[in-house]
């Protein structure tokens, strides 16, 4: 046999070679298998071939594939002459199946099969260990040759280290669809302890503001809600309502700051009937809220003038349409919410002192995110979760640099601007974890590693965080042209939480 020609020899290692090409490119280990057993079948000219794997633990070989069967084949590592292989760690080759004492027959009985020659050898890993033998049977013409022999053993070595790395892919891709489940079991866990009225947090600054809500659902107590543009202040006013024994009764909110002067009696107290032709009656937001809340969002921006109009209304309880000629009762608990120093404004006689007190019997006050960064873990999570369900998505997860990054962001539109940041990572994520790669180049870098943006030695915590505001709001401006409202949106604030911040810093329009 040492005699095969030059030309069939090339061709043969040719054929090796291109097999070994295509069983690098499959790590799905049945079709590995299939696609092995397929190739040396006509590689080496005969019949069947199976591999059959080495499960120590059991100390038995099992086949998933022989070709022309579905069967899966299990027995003794010792029995057959593929256990010989794998005991022996030898090449067997057998003329004559049923005189050799190796042959295992009983297989044949069970498959209908006549088995005539068999070859067989060992598989080893890199680190040299037995991990199956590979076999063919029935070689079309005569026996297995010499040169079969070192075919089969070539093909064999490479083969040995595909199956591994497809059966560690196997095993790698278990265990993420593992982690995956308890990390979404986890995560609902955790969210059930700390999710009261979609209030996400489980440290003190929330759970304080948790604990409050809870403690005055039974009263009707003002309460102003203060703190930096989203930072939750209108999810807590909701949480207040949705809380408290008003939960059936409408929920108003009025944006003071988009309240302009010449509507402002109109859209507070409503029009009569027959005021003027043209004139429309409505129905005022005193009323509307009547039995229930209204929130006054942004109550720092009202004009004095509406103030003073709110205020009569708080304290004589009731409302006069325009146009109208009686009072009409009315019963509305008050919400207020803010992002201004409030006190600053009293002092500087933009704010009446007698309707500041009015609002705040009860005072809350949300922290920025920055001031609690322990929480972003939980908050991206449950953004992300939030995402995936709407948007009928397989659980997505956000890999440990992706989330040390979303840690250390400055995020200077607080929980508005991490909500909107996970809700696009979400959308753009091209795997099912979201990497560095997903990563927006907006997204404002970690503190520390932005020299502009550290410290100086003198400055304060304060100072270097204005200043970084003030930069990231001039960025967006400049980018999006001036469009206020998708560089609001970019950074996650509202649009009037922008100008109120550009106002802040004077930075002009
Ligand atoms: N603790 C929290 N848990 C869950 N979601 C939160 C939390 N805080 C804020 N959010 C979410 O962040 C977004 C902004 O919150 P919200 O509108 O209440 O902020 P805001 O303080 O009223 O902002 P602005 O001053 O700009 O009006 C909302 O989608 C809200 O659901
Ligand atoms: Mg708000």
């Amino acid at each position: 046999m040492a005699s095969l020609p030059q030309a069939e020899l090339n061709e043969r290692l040719a054929a090796i070679l291109a097999i070994c090409r295509k069983m690098n490119s499959e790590r799905d280990l049945p079709s590995l298998l299939d696609l092995l057993a397929r190739e040396a079948t006509s590689l080496l000219e005969c019949d069947r071939a199976s591999i059959f794997l080495f499960d120590p633990e059991r100390n038995e070989l099992w086949s998933k594939v022989a070709l022309g069967s579905d069967e899966v084949l299990r027995f003794d590592a010792r029995q057959g002459v593929a256990g010989s292989a794998v005991t022996t760690g030898q090449t067997v080759n057998v003329r004559d199946a049923y005189s050799d004492p190796r042959f295992y027959g009983a297989i044949d009985g069970q498959t209908g099969y006549r088995t005539r020659t068999i070859l067989a050898l060992p598989m080893r890993n890199q680190g040299g260990d037995i991990i199956g033998a590979f076999e063919v049977l029935n070689k079309r013409a005569g026996v297995f040759s010499l040169r079969d022999e070192q075919s089969l053993e070539a093909l064999a070595s490479h083969a040995a280290i595909a199956i591994e790395t497809a059966q560690l892919v196997s095993e790698l891709r278990r265990t993420q669809d593992e982690l995956v489940r308890q990390n979404a079991h986890l995560w609902r866990e955790v969210e059930g302890r700390f999710a009261t009225h979609g209030i996400i947090g489980a440290g003190p600054g929330i759970q304080q503001v948790v604990r409050l809500i809870e403690r005055i659902r039974d009263s009707l107590v003002s309460v102003l809600v203060t703190g930096e543009s989203g930072t939750g202040k209108e999810l807590v006013a909701r949480a207040i309502h949705y809380t408290s024994s008003r939960a059936r009764r409408p929920f108003v909110a009025l944006n003071c700051a988009a309240l302009p002067e010449t509507l402002l009696e109109s859209e507070l107290f409503g029009i009569e009937k027959g005021v003027a032709t043209g004139v429309q009656p409505r129905l005022g937001l005193f009323q509307k809220a009547d039995g229930g809340t209204l929130f006054l969002d942004e109550v720092g921006d009202l004009s004095l003038i509406a103030q003073a109009k709110i205020l009569r209304v708080l304290q004589e309880r009731v409302v006069e349409r325009v146009g109208g000629r009686t009072s009409l009762p009315v019963d509305v608990r008050l919400l207020a919410a803010t992002n201004k120093d409030l006190e600053a404004e009293i002092a500087k006689g933009t704010f009446r002192e007698d309707l500041y007190y009015r609002i705040k019997v009860l005072h809350i006050n949300m922290p920025p995110l920055r001031d609690i960064r322990e929480e972003i873990p939980l908050l991206a999570n449950h953004f992300l979760k939030e995402y995936c369900r709407e948007n009928t998505r397989q659980p997505l997860e956000f890999s440990p640099a992706v989330m040390r990054r979303l840690t250390t962001a400055p995020w200077p539109g607080n929980v508005r601007q991490l909500r909107n940041e996970v809700m696009r990572l979400a959308a753009c994520a091209r795997g099912q974890v979201i990497d560095e790669d997903d990563l927006w180049t907006g997204l404002p870098a970690p503190l520390p590693d932005q020299p502009a943006a550290r410290p100086a030695k003198a400055q304060s915590l304060k100072a270097a965080i204005e200043d970084l505001e003030k930069r990231l709001i001039a960025e967006a401006l400049k980018e999006t042209r001036n469009n206020q409202l998708q560089a609001a949106r970019r950074l996650g604030l509202s649009r009037q939480g922008l100008i109120n911040k550009m106002k802040r810093y004077s930075i002009a329009e």
